[in-house]
């Protein structure tokens, strides 16, 4: 998610913490804040806005101390304003904690602590943390390491933490789950941070914690690590890579390239909190109230735009097999200008990244105006067109920076995934035993996401090749339809390499005139039911001396007897093939790019939200 930093030492905390989080810029955020510890006294700043905003709400107040922790929010749970930012103080005002991450229990922790008499000031998860540590330190009688490490183990979800306690000032303590910590360690001074652009102009020794990891960092004792179970860990220091902007890439030579390679853990999160295994159901808090909406809807409508209406077409597929509701996806720029027929029985899904596109959110105003109900998918938490919205539920997918979408995609298609199995389940059109296998299949998706990141070298392998074509063709079936779609978006927005994606059967009635030895064709052929259509296709295609890059099914020897190339992603079923098949068209498209010297992360003319008309 966001943005952690925090320093213990014998300098003044404030300057590092706001050059530090100043480092952290690249990620985005929507709000910032820091506290500060001065002997017993510790003082908090944080607002909505950028860490210049921060500086700014500051001004002249006091910043003195030596120990202090900083963050830049991406907001989850809560909007973006003052209230929500972090760090949140513990009700006794002892204890101040920053975190990023998700807590997925923590409606059920908020219910307990607030019947024991704990006061939440703000919207977010994050606030459950601080009162639950403040409690068992009173209850138990433990030190602030040892309250964080029984905290840890009722929390469910994905967590790195700093928290400071008044009453120790010479101690920090740090924890990790799910989400990035560093700890750097200095002369005399320690670090902790999301990633070590804040840490390395002061120390190249590191520590990257694991998951599960605490850090405990005394001024007189150093650093101490162990885990939740309270064993003790030895630190391994490594010594940090000294190129900053290689270090803000996580070392990845481009964000596109980052986001890519995150999508396990985005799809994680966008899962998190909403798939429950256990209890076999799926709980979309955003859209409780309007859940009758969705199971009464006569119609479904998706808009949005580019790769947000790539990931509606998946939207159409999903609900129309599982909730056995007709939908229709719209481009926002057509829609909003075309005089449609939408009304109060309609449901509309609005779909966006950045939650700013100027079209999507005139349609959504447009249908909104006629009395349908807008529910909303967006990756920005309080953005423009999520305050649009009737409800909405957000992608977990953090920042994306590359102007090209890819781990939002993902996300997107995930969420519409939950959406619409959890709507077929409540309508009793989808059984039970159906029901529970998509959750089982879905929840082994970031596993299989991994698995098929590590075809990447055969990709780019594949990309030389092909790296200096003109013209390429991606072709899909049924769900692999709007991925052959987004395949082909892809290529053409970061390589300028002219691209068109089409139904697989399409290619008869017209594109089949383009096929030549130069041509690329790219299919998603995997195992399903229209894998003997589309194997058919691709005869079609050879017949004609086209070249076929074709992603299969991990064990697949027809199409291998028969294609240039496969890319083997694994077996899932035909639902859930976009949020596999999507990975290798879009590490496709970043190496062609990469070897056509193309700008990646900004490619010509293209912004990374289309805020006008
Ligand atoms: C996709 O790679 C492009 N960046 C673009 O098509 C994008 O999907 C479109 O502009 C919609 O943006 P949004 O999801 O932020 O609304
Ligand atoms: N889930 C927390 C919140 O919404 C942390 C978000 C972040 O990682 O910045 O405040």
């Amino acid at each position: 998610m966001c943005g952690i930093v925090a320093y213990l030492g014998d300098k003044e905390a404030y300057p590092i913490l706001v050059n530090g989080l100043k480092r952290l810029e690249y990620r985005g955020y929507d709000s910032a804040g820091v506290a500060l510890l001065h002997e017993d006294k510790l003082t908090i700043y944080k607002c909505q806005g950028k860490v210049s905003d921060l500086e700014a709400h500051v001004g002249d107040g006091p910043t003195t101390g030596t120990v202090g922790i900083g963050h830049t929010r991406w907001a989850t749970h809560g909007p973006p304003n003052d209230v929500n930012a972090h760090p949140h103080q513990s009700t006794s005002g002892d204890l101040a904690l920053i975190h990023n991450g998700i807590i997925e229990n923590y409606a059920s922790l908020k219910e307990e602590l607030v019947h024991r008499g704990h006061t939440f000031l703000s919207d977010t998860d994050t606030e459950v943390l601080v009162h639950l540590i403040d409690d068992i330190q009173r209850s138990e009688k433990v030190d602030l390491a040892e309250a964080v490490r029984l905290a840890l183990n009722s929390v469910v979800g994905a967590y790195a933490i700093v928290v400071l306690d008044r009453k120790d000032p010479d101690v920090m303590v740090a924890a990790r789950k799910s989400s990035p910590l560093v700890i750097g360690i200095g002369d005399g001074e320690h670090f902790a941070a999301s990633d070590a652009t804040p840490i390395v102009e002061h120390t190249k020794n590191v520590v990257y914690l694991e998951d599960g990891e605490i850090a405990v960092i005394d001024r007189k004792k150093g650093l101490k690590i162990r885990n939740t179970k309270n064993q003790d860990k030895t630190p391994f220091i490594q010594e940090l890579e000294m190129h900053l902007e290689t270090l803000e890439k996580g070392g990845y030579d481009h964000f596109m390239l980052k986001e890519i390679h995150e999508q396990p853990r985005s799809i994680r999160d966008s899962m998190r909190g909403r798939l429950n295994l256990a209890k076999g159901e799926v709980v979309l808090g955003g859209i409780k109230d309007y859940e009758q909406r969705f199971v009464n809807a006569k119609r479904i409508l998706i808009v949005g735009c580019g790769t947000s209406w790539h990931a509606g077409m998946v939207g159409e597929y999903l609900f129309e097999e599982f909730a056995r509701i007709p939908v229709e996806v719209e481009y926002a720029s057509e829609f909003r200008y075309r005089n449609p027929v939408v009304g109060e029985d309609d449901l509309v899904i609005a779909i966006s990244q950045s939650g700013e596109t100027a079209d999507t959110m005139a349609a959504m105003e447009l249908a909104k105006n006629k009395g349908a109900t807008i529910i909303g998918i967006c990756n920005v938490v309080g953005s423009s067109i999520a305050r649009i919205t009737h409800a909405g539920s957000y992608t977990h997918a953090g920042p994306e920076i590359g102007v090209a979408s890819t781990k939002a995609f993902t996300a997107q298609v995930t969420l519409l995934t939950l959406m619409a199995l959890m709507v077929g389940q409540k309508k009793g059109v989808l059984s039970g035993s159906s029901f529970y296998r998509l959750l089982n299949e879905l929840d082994a998706i970031p596993d299989k996401v991994q698995r098929v990141l590590k075809t990447e070298d055969q990709i780019k392998y594949i990309a030389d090749i092909y790296k200096d074509a003109s013209n390429a063709l991606y072709l899909g079936r049924g769900y692999s339809f709007p991925v052959a779609l987004e395949g082909a978006l892809k290529l053409k927005e970061i390589s300028y390499i002219h691209a068109e994606g089409y139904p697989a059967a399409e290619m008869k009635h017209g594109p089949i005139a383009l096929i030549d030895e130069a041509m690329p064709v790219f299919v998603i052929a995997t195992k399903g039911a229209s894998y003997e259509k589309v194997v058919s296709n691709i005869q079609e295609v050879k017949a004609r001396k086209g070249k076929i890059i074709a992603i299969v099914t991990e064990g697949d020897t027809v199409v291998k007897g028969i294609a240039d190339h496969v890319i083997e992603i694994p077996e899932t079923p035909d639902a859930l093939v976009p949020l596999l098949s999507v990975v290798p068209l879009q590490l496709i498209s970043y190496h062609i790019a990469v070897m056509r010297g193309c700008n990646v992360d900004q490619p010509r003319n293209l912004a990374k939200s289309v805020t006008v008309e």
